[in-house]
């Protein structure tokens, strides 16, 4: 399929999504929206698909935010409507049953934050700047910047960054614990295509399981999240890779996972 904002390549079973409005940094407007939607729900039902990075084109700006020229003139029910698609939108990516790899090179401000902070990676490069602007503009982050940073770095770091509009660097965002790994740029597609070809190999029935009980179990009491556990442990006895996992272990050789 084709998207006008977005490009779409695939490696294996490794789907490369990239935002495609390098003149405007990347900014996500309703159209760029839509189609990550589209984009992600998609990856989600193809089986052929394990993997999704996420990047933008270029290697100024992953991505430099909400659009603001868009933005500029919305009225409160129109700013609402956008604020839910894009909150949709990054539900969709951290629900997706498959792992999201944000491959962060460059700006990752506001909804470029937000984006990269929905995915169940960031790996960023050196060069990488985060922040969440839009106090600057007399705005808040809108697509789930306060909950997810505030989840993912704690209160004061999620304070300190919304409050002050302040712009950090990769070296920092590692230190907050908001991104995975920070490498040279010239190091980024290596580590983006080792790790995405690791994860590619595992069993989707377990890789599925962990992100279920991570992401749903991190939003409940520890009662319900140690049900989320066991009913995703119990599924995966059902699957044939569970069963060629523990048999290679035992025959002390290499699993070859079919994915299912
Ligand atoms: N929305 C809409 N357009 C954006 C944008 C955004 N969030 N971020 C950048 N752009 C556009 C600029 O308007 C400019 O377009 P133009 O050439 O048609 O004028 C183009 O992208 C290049 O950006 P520019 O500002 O000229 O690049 P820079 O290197 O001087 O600065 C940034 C880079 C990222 C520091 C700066 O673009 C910026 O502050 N962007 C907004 C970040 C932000 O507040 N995001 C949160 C939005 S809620």
């Amino acid at each position: 399929m084709a998207y006008r904002t977005l490009t779409s390549h695939d490696e294996g079973a490794v789907r490369t999504l990239a935002v495609n409005r390098p003149d405007k940094l990347n900014a996500l407007d309703l159209e760029t929206l839509n189609e990550l939607t589209l984009a992600f729900a998609q990856a989600a039902q193809d089986e052929a698909v394990r993997v999704v990075v996420l990047t933008g084109t270029g290697e100024k700006a992953f991505v430099a935010g909400a659009d603001i020229a868009q933005m500029h003139d919305y009225t409160p029910l129109q700013a609402q409507s956008f604020s839910r698609v894009g909150q949709a939108l990054m539900l969709t990516i951290e629900r997706l049953g498959k792992p999201v790899i944000a491959r962060v090179q460059g700006y990752a401000l506001g909804g470029g934050m937000e984006l990269a902070m929905a995915c169940h990676f960031r790996i960023a490069s050196d060069k990488a700047k985060f922040g969440q602007p839009e106090v600057n503009l007399g705005l808040i982050p809108g697509f789930g910047g306060t909950q997810r940073l505030l989840r993912l770095a704690g209160r004061s770091a999620a304070l300190e960054l919304c409050l002050t509009g302040r712009q950090i660097d990769a070296t920092r965002a590692l230190s907050l614990g908001l991104v995975n790994e920070v490498v040279e740029a010239e190091r980024l597609d290596e580590t983006v295509n080792a790790l995405s070809a690791h994860l590619a190999a595992s069993a989707p029935r377990a890789v599925a399981g962990i992100l279920d009980a991570v992401l749903a179990g991190g939003e409940c009491a520890i009662e319900q999240g140690l049900d989320y556990e066991t009913q995703a442990f119990a599924l995966c006895f059902s699957s044939e890779d569970m069963r060629e996992g523990t048999k290679a272990f035992l025959e002390r050789r290499k699993p070859q996972f079919k994915g299912h």
